[in-house]
């Protein structure tokens, strides 16, 4: 495997890689690698004949008073993971590399970027897609693999590579999770032990509200309460929204017809988890 910290190498490799016309898959990570981000990368390794795997703790997408200095980092773990899972190369740049002096660029999705997280985390869209845009753009994939456990990220980037014709194919990856049903995530590790034995209860709740659609419940407010309540059950747990929203556009909906994501966010303690779930009112 590669280690590349500068993007005229990665971008001279892939070159090479299109050259043989071989087919090229990134994934874009923070690090901190868990086995949500391994099934990417298999998911990655499956769709394109080279894979490159972005680790790159992102500062401008998180706020001020958010977890940025806390921020699980193993970087020797990751790269042993990555090498063992037959990634041909690792793009870890620095800082300075990705917003060299000067960079004055912003990339911004509206409207899908409103609700849900964004609606709490203001900027942070912004933040991903710029990183997002930057990647893309120094590493040209063919495609580019993205959780569904981040489902309004996904929805974003779907949305920024269309608007720009950015020409690349967005996978996306199914929610990896524990064996209680926990989504895994870099930030389970804050979680003390009482906190991380309630947590499960997100997904409970979520499991709940798909028996409830497919029995016939279709009145979004409805489901909404009996995520609410469900989780309220956990008393470590404060719920910052649970809504039925759109899978591509996020907007909210007030009755399930077809297809409706319901995500939520919750914090245990002072951490912020979040999950969500596709509801489907065919029975699916
Ligand atoms: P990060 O949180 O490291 O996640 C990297 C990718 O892993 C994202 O696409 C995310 O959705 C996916 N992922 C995380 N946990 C997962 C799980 N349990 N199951 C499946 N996929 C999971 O998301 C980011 O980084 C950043 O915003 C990034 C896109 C890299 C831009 O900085």
């Amino acid at each position: 495997m590669e280690i590349l910290h500068y993007g005229k190498d990665v971008a001279e490799l892939v070159k090479g890689w299109k050259a043989l016309d071989l087919a090229v898959a990134l994934v874009p990570t923070m690090g901190a690698l868990h086995d949500g981000h391994m099934r990417l990368v298999e998911k990655a390794l499956e769709e394109a004949d080279r894979v490159v795997v972005s680790i790159f703790l992102n500062p401008v997408q998180f706020n001020r008073g958010e977890d940025l200095d806390k921020y699980p980092r193993t970087p020797d773990e990751d790269l042993r993971k990555l090498e063992k899972a037959g990634v041909h190369c690792a793009f870890v740049p620095g800082i300075r590399e990705i917003y060299p002096p000067g960079f004055s660029t912003k990339v911004t999705v509206s409207g899908l970027t409103e609700g849900l997280c964004g609606k709490y985390r203001p900027g942070h869209f912004d933040g991903v897609t710029t990183v997002c845009a930057i990647l893309f753009g120094i590493v040209s994939p063919h495609v580019a693999v993205f959780g569904m456990k981040d489902a309004q990220q996904l929805a974003v980037v779907r949305r920024m590579v269309r608007d720009l014709r950015m020409g690349i194919g967005i996978v996306p990856c199914e929610t990896v999770r524990e064996p209680d049903g926990l989504a895994m995530s870099s930030r389970n590790a804050y979680l003390d032990r009482e906190e991380r034995a309630q947590a499960p209860v997100i997904y409970k709740a979520l499991l709940a509200a798909r028996e409830a659609v497919k029995a016939g419940v279709g009145d979004a407010d409805a489901v909404k309460k009996l995520v609410e309540e469900k989780i309220s059950t956990a008393d470590l747990a404060g719920i910052q929204y649970v809504e039925v929203v759109d899978p591509d556009t996020m907007e909210r909906l007030e009755t399930i017809e077809s297809t409706a994501l319901l995500a939520v966010a919750v914090y245990f303690g002072d951490t912020r988890l979040i999950d969500n779930m596709i509801l489907d009112a065919s029975g699916d």
